[in-house]
């Protein structure tokens, strides 16, 4: 059965043949793509904005409609590959995960209608009530003034490094209750899962890899069982108490809720990580934006909205199709998988006039796809947007002098979906701090 989901009259039958030059030359693990995809997507949104990448083996989707329509049709776009490594595993990594007794089940975010509905109220109210985001903003601050204090006399900084990077492991931890003394175990485990989920990392970086998963599976698990013996009122803690509740015996099991732990890191650390490194580099070389946030901390709200439209963090997300479907104009049958470019649809003229232009008090910025859309909208969208306005009130109250480092090459790990640079240098005169 088809679907029509364009209202294009000309339809395009299968992959092209022979390919497009655009979809040869589409080619994301390297430069020039990391280093400025906007560059690609401007050309594709124009030229061919639906195609079939054949390297990758996706349809690749750019304009802002058509994405939130991959988004929004849950019933032909499944979400269950949308955390599925691209690159599949090789031995010795599997050996890692078996050796750690790793069993991910689906959780959340790779989980479709129905059973995506019913448990998507019960970790709303769990993870993100209004209650629970009140209780960990004045821990946020806290946790960003006590890295600005490390390095405020310095004079220099990497902000990925030295900022951007720890706290949103540390403020996740804090929400799904890992005890102070766990959390340096538990941080080293955190690194680097957007290469092994999006990106084509070497046998042996995918080793490595798997080994930090095994190792905070096992530590996910103890967690899990520690507050199955005695709940507190973490996160974790309220999922089993809803669990408990009866008449929902058959809505998790140990297996999910460990699973349920191991993708919230995924979810809640390197997205706001990499969106906070981009948005500072953003602000600083938009100079003018920097000062008149500095100037107007009530901009933050509007600035953090801008920096994710015009750099957002996760700028592509999957889906597999389930029925044959046109999209933009294009047929794609059954059994594809779909790459959502929510980048490129960030920057699509027709929604966004000028959007090269990095303008924090743009009107519509709000509108922008980098949390997704529709029934798998992040849920983390609050906490994120609050630990991101945080920081800028922080760092351009205490740092408003701050430039980046002149000549500094920034760097992105090679892989579809998550952007952000590995480091962000930056200076200023630590005597010229204010009080
Ligand atoms: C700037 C930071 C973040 C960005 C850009 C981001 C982006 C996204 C995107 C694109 C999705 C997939 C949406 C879809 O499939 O339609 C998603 C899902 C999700 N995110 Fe976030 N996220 C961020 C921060 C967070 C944080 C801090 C948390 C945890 C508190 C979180 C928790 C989740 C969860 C649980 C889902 C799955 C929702 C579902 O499938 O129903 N995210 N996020």
């Amino acid at each position: 059965m088809s679907s029509s989901l364009s209202e294009e009259p000309t339809v395009t039958t299968g992959p092209r043949c022979p390919v497009s030059h655009l979809a040869e030359t589409f080619d994301p693990f390297t430069d020039p793509y990391l280093q400025d995809p906007y560059a690609f997507w401007e050309v594709a949104r124009r030229e061919e904005p639906v195609f079939y990448s054949p390297s990758l083996g996706y349809w690749v989707v750019s304009g802002y409609h058509d994405v939130r329509q991959v988004f929004r049709d849950t019933a032909t776009f499944s979400a269950a590959i949308s955390i599925t490594p691209l690159k599949e595993l090789c031995p010795a990594a599997i050996d890692e995960l078996v050796k750690a007794q790793m069993v991910m089940g689906p959780s959340l975010v790779n989980e479709d209608p129905p059973v995506h509905t019913q448990r998507r109220q019960h970790i709303r109210d769990a993870l993100v009530s209004p209650r629970r985001i009140e209780a960990v903003l004045p821990r946020i601050r806290v946790l960003a003034n006590t890295a600005i204090d490390q390095f405020v006399e310095r004079g220099h900084a990497d902000l990925v490094a030295d900022f951007a990077y720890e706290i949103p492991a540390l403020v996740a931890f804090a929400l799904m209750g890992v005890p102070d003394e766990d959390v340096e175990r538990a941080k080293t485990f955190s690194n680097r899962l957007a290469l092994f989920t999006w990106g084509y990392p070497s046998d042996d970086e995918q080793q490595q890899l798997a080994n930090g998963m095994g190792r905070y599976w096992t530590y996910a698990k103890e967690h899990v069982q520690r507050r199955l013996q005695e709940p507190t009122d973490d996160y974790i803690s309220e999922l089993i108490k809803v669990w408990r509740t009866p008449g929902n015996e058959e809505l998790f099991d140990e297996n999910y809720l460990t699973t349920t732990m191991m993708n919230f890191l995924f979810a809640g650390h390197e997205t706001t990580t990499n969106a906070t490194a981009n948005g500072l580099r953003a602000l600083l070389e938009h100079r003018d934006q920097w000062d008149a946030l500095c100037a107007d901390p009530s901009l933050a709200g509007g600035a953090v909205e801008e920096i994710l439209r015009y750099s957002s963090s996760v700028i592509a997300w999957r889906r597999e199709v389930v029925k044959d479907v046109v999209i933009g104009g294009v047929e794609i049958p059954a059994g594809s998988k779909v790459l959502a470019v929510t980048g490129s649809a960030n920057h699509d003229e027709s929604v966004f006039p000028e959007p090269a232009d990095f303008d924090i008090t743009r009107g519509n910025a709000i509108k922008h796809l980098a949390f997704g859309f529709g029934r798998h909208l992040c849920l983390g969208e609050r906490l994120a947007r609050a630990e991101m306005r945080i920081f800028l009130e922080e760092l351009t109250r205490r740092l408003p002098h701050l430039r980046l480092t002149t000549g500094q090459k920034f760097v992105y790990t090679p892989n579809t979906s998550f952007r952000g640079p590995d480091r962000l240098l930056v200076e200023w005169d630590p005597t010229a701090n204010p009080a």
